[in-house]
């Protein structure tokens, strides 16, 4: 449906309403004047039908399971580019040229290393501490660090905010996995890529030689570029939210690691391989699905169904092929990958799921990859924080720099007490 205007009868007057079109996708209704002119508030729980912003980052079609990065397919750059490619498309908005990536590969991998002092931070926590629970805490501190780039007003202190926290989170990540296994910190390298980086602080010990293995350094790679960024799911409107205040980046980017954690988001990947894990083997799968059906089991299947998504995760087509290679090419076998097959092939032929339209999303198979790659469960979510950085970092920075911005106040249905008078303790 494509249209200009919308009407809207409120007792006897009749009120038109614009309607904005963006390059693709839904056109939105402009509703900023309704409470001034009616009174009315809209009401939508979850946002299932709102815009909360315009972004030119992000685009998806749920129902073709279509996602693009500033045009580009996410099939494309899953194959053809890397991370650090990705991520100076998302924030500069083009494919750089060599030089370009070169110049910011290298700033990145200058900004790797964390202030000394920050390494005292791991020590407050538990051992056994949730590895997302350090990391909520050590990149909220990140601003008593960095005063020289928390004035979000200077666009060279943004710049470089950003940078920060692409650079220092693979960092501040293997440090969350090492301090989890009583191993010591491992400093980042100048000679690595930003992958084969992450891989070898968090693998490497003292006692040998750690050689990053290119089948890992690569599948590493195309995961965080499949977790970049993903339009306005919650995670990044927490961070978008939080940055409407003016706070400074890496406050803003603790919100959207604590919000991601949760397993119905960022959460769902840990969810799912403990959930594959739960069910074992092929014949109890029957018994899963019953349990995803019935309304009184709040059971459901981690790593399926998306709010976006009506279709086929796109991501999730590439993350299930990348899993059959990894698996081949380091020569796991793991037998709960035949598991999530068949459940994805049981699932998708019932009608419960058929009719709902849920299908694999991007954490069904991640999980299998990185187990086979070594990480334990609860490192899961870490990594897809790491990777999602970039996308809140250049949302962040969309938001800081729109015109229209202003700090994000929602209202509500209001269905408590009216007003009443205070009782004296004596008189209840
Ligand atoms: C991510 O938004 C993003 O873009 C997120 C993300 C990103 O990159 O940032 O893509 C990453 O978070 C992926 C989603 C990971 N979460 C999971 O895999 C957890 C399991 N899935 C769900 O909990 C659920 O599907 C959501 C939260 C993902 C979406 O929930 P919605 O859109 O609010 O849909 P809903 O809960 O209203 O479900 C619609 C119906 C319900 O049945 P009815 O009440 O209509 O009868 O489908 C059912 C649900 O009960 N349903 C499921 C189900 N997911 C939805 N039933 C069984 N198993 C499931 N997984």
């Amino acid at each position: 449906m494509a249209t200009d205007k919308v009407s809207l009868n409120v007792d006897d007057k009749t009120l038109d309403y614009g309607v904005l079109s963006g390059t693709i996708g839904p056109q939105v209704v402009d509703i900023r004047k309704l409470y001034g002119q009616t009174g009315l508030f809209t009401y939508d729980p979850g946002f299932t039908s709102t815009a909360s912003c315009h972004s030119a980052l992000t685009y998806i079609d749920g129902d073709e399971g279509i996602l693009l990065h500033r045009g580009y397919p996410i099939d494309q750059l899953a194959e053809q580019s890397s991370f650090m490619e990705v991520s100076y498309l998302l924030l500069h908005g083009e494919l750089p040229t060599a030089q370009a990536l070169e110049e910011f590969s290298r700033t990145i991998t200058r900004h790797t290393m964390v202030h000394e002092q920050l390494t005292t931070f791991y020590r407050g926590f538990r051992r056994d501490a949730h590895p997302m629970a350090i990391m909520c805490g050590v990149v909220g501190a990140l601003s008593a660090f960095y005063h020289d780039s928390t004035d979000i007003n200077d666009p060279v202190q943004r710049t470089i905010a950003s940078h920060r926290l692409i650079a220092k989170i693979p960092t501040i990540a293997a440090m969350a996995y090492k301090y989890s296994v009583g191993q010591p910190f491992v400093s980042p390298r100048n000679d690595l890529s930003y992958a084969g980086n992450f891989l070898r602080m968090t693998f490497s010990v003292p006692a040998e030689e750690y050689v990053v293995d290119p089948v890992v350094e690569a599948a590493m790679d195309k995961i965080f570029i499949l977790h970049a960024d993903h339009e306005q799911n919650a995670s990044t409107s927490t961070v978008r939210l939080a940055g409407s205040s003016g706070a400074n980046p890496f406050a803003c980017i603790a919100a959207g690691i604590a919000c991601l954690w949760g397993p119905a988001h960022g959460g769902a990947n840990e969810a799912a391989l403990n959930m594959l894990r739960e069910i074992g083997t092929v014949d109890r799968i029957p018994e899963y699905i019953a349990r995803a059906k019935n309304k009184d089991d709040p059971f459901r299947l981690m790593g399926f169904g998306h709010r976006v998504y009506k279709n086929y995760d796109p991501r999730a087509k590439v993350m299930q092929k990348t899993a059959n290679e990894v698996l081949e090419k380091l020569g796991v076998t793991d037998p709960i990958f035949d598991v999530a097959r068949e459940l994805e092939r049981i699932a998708l032929s019932d009608e419960y799921f058929v009719s709902k339209k849920l299908y694999p999303n991007v954490d069904f198979y991640s999980g299998i990859i990185l187990s086979a790659i070594g990480f334990p469960t609860d490192m899961f979510t870490v990594l897809f924080a790491l990777a999602r950085t970039v996308g809140w970092v250049a949302q962040w920075n969309e938001m800081i720099s729109d015109p229209e911005q202003k700090i994000g106040r929602p209202r509500q249905l209001y269905n408590g007490p009216t007003e009443r008078d205070y009782v004296a303790i004596g008189n209840r």
